[in-house]
């Protein structure tokens, strides 16, 4: 009998992979460890980063595990038959061993033999090639002698068939991807073809590429395969429904919603059962509901649940979000224990959160009313709406769903101006957790800061482009920077460090920022630590000629106010990073800060 349960195909999976000599590795947390780039674990891949860049990792070269993920960018596709926040990934990896005839061959077999897919009922695709790699039929052969059939086999550009890397660097490649029928009557064609006939369930991706910063594709020295398996989508094959939530553990949470709901609503059900799901893992990882990066994410989807639960006519006094918490422990505690140890608690955080945003949905309610008065024409302007944020704790969605219910739109980009600004402040205070590293927002820090780039511009003139931030700490007094580099630095390299720093302060370039997606950051030469994953919006700072950097600032307006930089101290950090301490002196004791370019 092949395994129909959600339980038993996650098992299945497991059991498949070991005994093709994987070892079984425990999924990660939530929130990433070490990576301040992305806020959320997206894909079994992203804590093996290290080894697929070849590290040696103690399980040895062939691992799998089972992966709870949440994508962002997936949130406002959730209500559909098959999108959510949170979700599980099955996934196998080879750090340099198997490639693609092998990865191939595996994944056939478990989708044929073990799940016992009727062949019929899948298609797949490969990459179609352009200047970056050849066209994949290397892959498109394996699955030939494998059995698939040719006119199921399509071939797709980058935007479909190429994956990674997770952040904006790293390993990366063509991958494969395997599709099962939900079109009417027999299976035809492929996703090349008839591409809203398939779903999507797994994804070979053959990461033999490392993208840099500058943009290109070099090949790795260590040929990978990291794969993903979409555990919900699989189950929802095997159970044979045409639905995520109707399979066997989604449903019961579903069932718990439709119980407490004096109305019906398909994509209202939808949302709480996935979103109380999602908060539910995501507090067991430690996030508590906030205003600022993890915590504004599980803020926003426990009150689009609350505003959900609304519509279907719910009461949500404090007690609603607990009760569907509660289910969700029963589907899943057994499996990951950690929920069900952290039920008291995830209850009592999401009791406080319903209670909390109760009140200020009544304050808020009446405050955009007002401002819905207020307007004349039909756009909300973007500060009035990031004051329903800051104020009231109004998510835009939620604003942006209440004015559209009265004709109205929000100037969104005003909006979102408001809310980077409001952003960087708040990154301050959390010492550390960010790139910038910034403790406070004093003007000597914000020198300091500025300095800060001058210096990563300045290293990489002298000992070349190789040189990343690693890490960055900045203290009223001094600056430290981490940067990767493996030698210590000669006298004569620090000094000419030095030299070119105070030569950049002397000619006293203007600094000031534009808003642009990171990609194109990337495009137009911007260096520095690529942004969280959540918002497509990131500052870059240019400091004239001299220097370019993603960053959340704050900076000094011209490098001038920066007065004297001193290179204190240089010395090994870890492997493969140097460390700097500096510090400055001399510069004015008030300063302007840097603005955005007008352009
Ligand atoms: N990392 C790949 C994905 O997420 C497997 O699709």
């Amino acid at each position: 009998m092949p395994p129909i349960s959600t339980d038993d195909i996650r098992q299945a999976y497991l059991d498949f992979f070991q005994s093709k000599s994987h070892t079984v590795i425990p999924g990660a947390r939530l929130v990433p460890e070490n990576d301040p780039t992305v806020l959320f674990t997206t894909a079994g891949m992203h804590p093996l980063v290290p080894y697929l860049i070849g590290e040696k990792h103690p399980g040895g070269n062939r691992l799998c595990d089972v992966q709870r993920c949440v994508r962002t960018q997936d949130i406002d596709e959730v209500g559909d038959a098959s999108h959510l926040t949170m979700f599980e990934m099955l996934g196998n990896w080879s750090l340099g061993d198997y490639f693609k005839e092998e990865a191939i061959t595996m994944s056939y077999e478990f989708l044929t033999d073990v799940l016992g897919i009727d062949k019929k009922m899948l298609s797949v695709t490969c990459f179609e090639g352009d200047n970056d790699a050849p066209k994949d039929t290397e892959a498109a052969g394996y699955w030939m002698n494998a059995g698939m059939p040719e006119d199921r086999i399509g071939f797709l550009p980058k935007k479909d068939n190429w994956w990674g890397p997770a952040g904006l660097t790293g390993p990366c490649g063509p991958d494969t991807e395997m599709f099962y029928w939900i079109g009417e009557g027999e299976p035809h064609g492929n996703p090349e073809v008839n591409d809203h006939e398939w779903l999507e369930i797994w994804n070979d991706v053959f990461m033999q590429y490392n993208k840099t910063e500058s943009g290109q594709f070099e090949p790795l020295t260590q040929q990978n395969v990291d794969t993903g398996m979409g555990l919900e989508r699989v189950a929802q094959v095997m159970q044979e429904v045409d639905n995520v939530y109707e399979t066997d553990r989604m449903k019961p949470i579903m069932d718990r919603v439709q119980r407490l709901a004096p109305q019906s609503d398909v994509r209202h059900e939808r949302i709480v059962t996935d979103h109380i799901k999602a908060a539910t893992f995501i507090i067991a990882d430690g996030v508590k509901p906030g205003n600022v990066d993890q915590s504004y994410v599980l803020r926003k989807i426990i009150r689009r649940a609350i505003r959900s639960a609304k519509q279907l006519g719910i009461e949500t006094d404090g007690s609603f979000c607990a009760q569907i918490s509660d289910e969700v422990v029963t589907q899943y505690g057994h499996i990951y224990g950690y929920i069900k140890e952290q039920e008291k608690m995830i209850a009592d955080t999401l009791a406080q959160e319903e209670e909390q945003f109760g009140k200020t949905l009544l304050a808020g309610t009446k405050q955009l009313e007002k401002v819905m008065a207020d307007t004349t024409g039909s756009i909300i302007a973007g500060t009035d709406a990031f004051h329903l944020y800051d104020t009231y704790g109004f998510p835009l969605e939620l604003t942006r769903e209440i004015v559209s219910e009265q004709g109205f739109t929000i100037n969104e980009d005003d909006y979102d101006i408001a809310f980077k600004a409001h952003q960087d402040l708040s990154r301050k205070g959390s010492e550390q957790k960010f790139a910038g590293g910034l403790a406070d927002h004093s003007v000597e820090t914000t020198k300091l800061h500025t300095a800060t780039h001058l210096l990563n511009a300045a290293l990489r003139i002298v000992l070349g482009k190789h040189v990343f931030q690693k890490g960055s700490n900045i203290t009223a007094e001094r600056l430290r920077f981490d940067f990767s580099h493996s030698e210590k630095m000669s006298d004569e390299q620090k000094k000419e460090v030095e030299d070119i720093v105070n030569k950049a302060i002397d000619d006293d370039y203007p600094v000031s920022y534009h808003l642009t997606t990171p990609d194109k950051a990337m495009d137009e030469g911007a260096i520095g630590v690529f942004g969280e994953k959540y918002g497509d919006e990131v500052k870059v700072y240019s400091m004239g000629d001299f220097s370019k950097e993603v960053c959340g600032g704050p900076h000094v307006a011209r490098t001038g106010m920066i007065g004297h930089f001193t290179l204190k101290k240089e010395e090994s950090s870890s492997s493969g990073v140097r460390r700097i301490k500096a510090v400055i002196s001399g510069g004015p004791d008030a300063i302007e800060v840097a603005t955005e370019a007008s352009s």
